[in-house]
């Protein structure tokens, strides 16, 4: 596996999470998950961020994460939010850094399945299937624009994933 950062993007529900934790452990590098970072660094949960100042500042806090780990050394496996491809300006910090970024890519009947529960995902509120669904069309260029590998997820363990990325990345 050559040096350098590892990102994971992809929508709600791909496994960034898991993928990411599987592979800082094969890797022997540290883990950065940013739902869990931004949660630290505010001492709030995304819930309560998105209910008290909006998504707009919560894209914010998600900008200064990406950055700050991208910024970081040591090589190391960032999972990003869903949400990371929506701003124009992690965009190019995604396009113009040296890390390697791979879309865990999704079918979307996998990503409802997946979805149904939890609590971090606001933009899921109202109608998740359609929600998801919109998303999903909104987003898929985005995360093809940004991703120097592309990883299918359907029908795949979280381990086989992994090994999936690490061969993308060898
Ligand atoms: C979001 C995805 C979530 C979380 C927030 C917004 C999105 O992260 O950052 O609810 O816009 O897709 P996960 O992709 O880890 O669920």
């Amino acid at each position: 596996m050559e040096a350098g950062h590892l990102v994971l993007v992809g929508m709600m529900g791909s496994g960034k999470s898991a993928v990411g934790r599987v592979l800082s452990s094969r890797l022997d590098r540290p883990l950065f998950d940013s739902d869990e970072q931004i949660e630290e660094r505010s001492d709030r949960t995304i819930r309560e961020i998105w209910d008290t100042d909006g998504e707009d500042a919560f894209r914010i806090l998600e900008t200064q994460v990406l950055t700050d780990n991208l910024a970081r050394v040591e090589s190391s496996v960032i999972s990003t939010g869903g949400g990371v491809v929506v701003r124009e300006e992690n965009r190019r910090i995604l396009v113009e850094s040296e890390a390697h970024v791979v879309w865990l890519k999704s079918s979307i009947e996998m990503l409802i399945e997946r979805v149904r529960n939890g609590v971090h995902r606001p933009l899921l509120d109202d109608d998740p299937e359609a929600k998801l669904r919109q998303i999903w069309l909104d987003r898929e260029s985005l995360y093809r624009g940004v991703a120097d590998a592309i990883v299918s997820v359907d029908n795949r363990s979280v381990l086989d994933v992994a090994k999936a990325v690490e061969r993308c990345c060898a």
